[in-house]
């Protein structure tokens, strides 16, 4: 059978930054404030940052590990690193996994699209709060309008992907990623000086450890997986793409590093705005929605900041949808040999069968919204509270207890080349650390 030729990423820069337009998006504007929200401010930052330092940088290593030892989909993965039935299983699992968080991602990312709009059309120019509101609530029923923003959105991702990963993942990446953070360090200067900055920050770092709970530790473990894009194979797939010379635990880190301070980025930016105007710090979906317009409100040029921060939004949450139709398509291709337009049309017909009852489920009074739970929230819930502790778990487990230990120390190490003393410690937290830490907050969520 005639081999594929896969594609790499051109440097190491390549990687970083495609690895980051991954990570970066919804997660850490829109899900992160909405989750430290919800589960207390403070107390979840703390639990949140070790998690994802400690856990998140470890986990993402294996995925890079694993994808760049078989340089396969998570399919052909684990496949190619173990025989026997159960190990592909995981990868399938990865891939239904990434149909999911796809679905009810798009729901979002088309909102970023209207509010895009919303921005060009001066909407917000002069409004007030209860308007503001009313804006959202409005855009949310809207008979067709979220929809079209979804599908438009699903259909620029399929056209992406559809090019491959180097001329279109890395290409947009490199310039746009450090575009978005210089942005949101100007809205972080003007966030701190609204007159709730202080009772917002102090909701955010000052941490009430009564509030501190099964929930709360599996949220921020969600959290975390669905902020740097891992327990799912999505890195194991970029990771394929990884060179032999790639350092992949400094990638690993500095991608780490880079989405948590935007997450904290966009905590700063959006607490002191939500105590300035009396948003509830719990608001949930309408929380980013609400206090960034409002705070675009109070800035000179405030016009043209919002029109080029949704630009930038719409941009990073593209470069996330990119890596998880990437998944899908990376499978597609290589287990059922689709051409990657195919896949990638396919592929994005099905997730819209879902997408689109996920985004009405967003509607008062809709049948798919059941006691206050949305097909959304469902959508949501069970890929970051199972699917990603239970895959994450899967794969830190396979590398450091079934993958043969010479092969995950040779990637680690690249041969031998780089320093070993930090790198065993890394291979001890995914052998032991990781697998228990993940085992104890599933369990004690069960427990609950
Ligand atoms: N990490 C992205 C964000 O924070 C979302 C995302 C992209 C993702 N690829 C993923 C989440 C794979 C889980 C798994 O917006």
């Amino acid at each position: 059978m005639q081999k594929q030729k896969r594609e790499n990423f051109s440097s190491k820069l390549g990687i970083i930054l495609a690895t980051a337009g991954s990570a970066l998006g919804l997660g850490n504007i829109y899900r992160f404030p909405c989750e430290a929200g919800a589960n207390g401010g403070g107390a979840f930052l703390i639990v949140y940052l070790i998690i994802a330092l400690v856990i998140g940088t470890s986990l993402m290593t294996t995925e890079f590990i694993i994808g760049r030892r078989a340089k396969a989909n998570p399919i052909g993965a684990f496949r190619k690193l173990r025989s026997g039935p159960f190990w592909p299983f995981v990868g399938i699992l990865g891939v239904l996994c990434a149909f999911l968080i796809l679905a009810f991602y798009t729901t979002v990312a088309g909102w970023t699209l209207g509010y895009l709009g919303k921005s060009v059309a001066g909407h917000f120019s002069g409004q007030d709060l209860p308007q503001i509101q009313q804006q959202f609530t409005s855009f949310t029923n809207h008979p067709w309008l979220p929809l079209v923003c979804q599908l438009v959105f699903l259909a620029l991702t399929a056209l992406v992907v559809a090019r491959g990963v180097k001329n279109g993942i890395e290409r947009y990446s490199k310039i746009l990623m450090p575009l978005l953070l210089v942005i949101m360090v100007i809205l972080c200067v003007k966030s701190l000086t609204l007159s709730g900055a202080h009772d917002g920050l102090k909701f955010f770092f000052n941490p009430d450890f009564s509030k501190l709970n099964a929930s709360v530790l599996i949220n921020a473990l969600g959290q975390s997986f669905f902020s740097l894009s891992i327990g799912m194979g999505c890195l194991i797939t970029y990771g394929s793409y990884i060179s032999k010379e790639d350092n992949l635990l400094s990638s690993a880190t500095s991608v780490t590093l880079a989405d948590t301070l935007v997450a904290i980025l966009a905590g700063i930016i959006i607490f002191p705005a939500a105590f300035t105007f009396g948003i509830q710090p719990e608001a949930g979906a309408s929380l980013a929605f609400t206090t960034l317009p409002m705070v675009f409100q109070q800035m000179t040029g405030g016009y043209f900041f919002c029109l080029i921060f949704f630009l930038l939004l719409v941009i990073a949450t593209l470069t996330s949808t990119i890596s998880l139709l990437e998944v899908i398509v990376a499978a597609l291709t290589e287990e059922l040999h689709l051409s990657r337009p195919a896949a990638a049309i396919y592929s994005s017909i099905a997730t819209a069968l879902i997408g689109i009852p996920a985004t009405l489920s967003f509607r008062n009074g809709s049948i798919l919204n059941l006691g206050g739970h949305s097909l959304f929230d469902l959508l949501d819930h069970i890929t970051a509270s199972y699917f990603m502790p239970i895959g994450g778990l899967l794969i830190v487990l396979f590398a450091g207890w079934w993958m043969k230990k010479p092969d995950t120390m040779d990637e680690l190490t690249n041969g031998g080349t780089l320093s070993l003393p930090i790198r065993r410690a890394v291979y001890f937290i995914i052998r032991y650390i990781a697998p228990v830490a993940i085992i104890v907050i599933f369990v004690s969520q069960m427990l609950k």
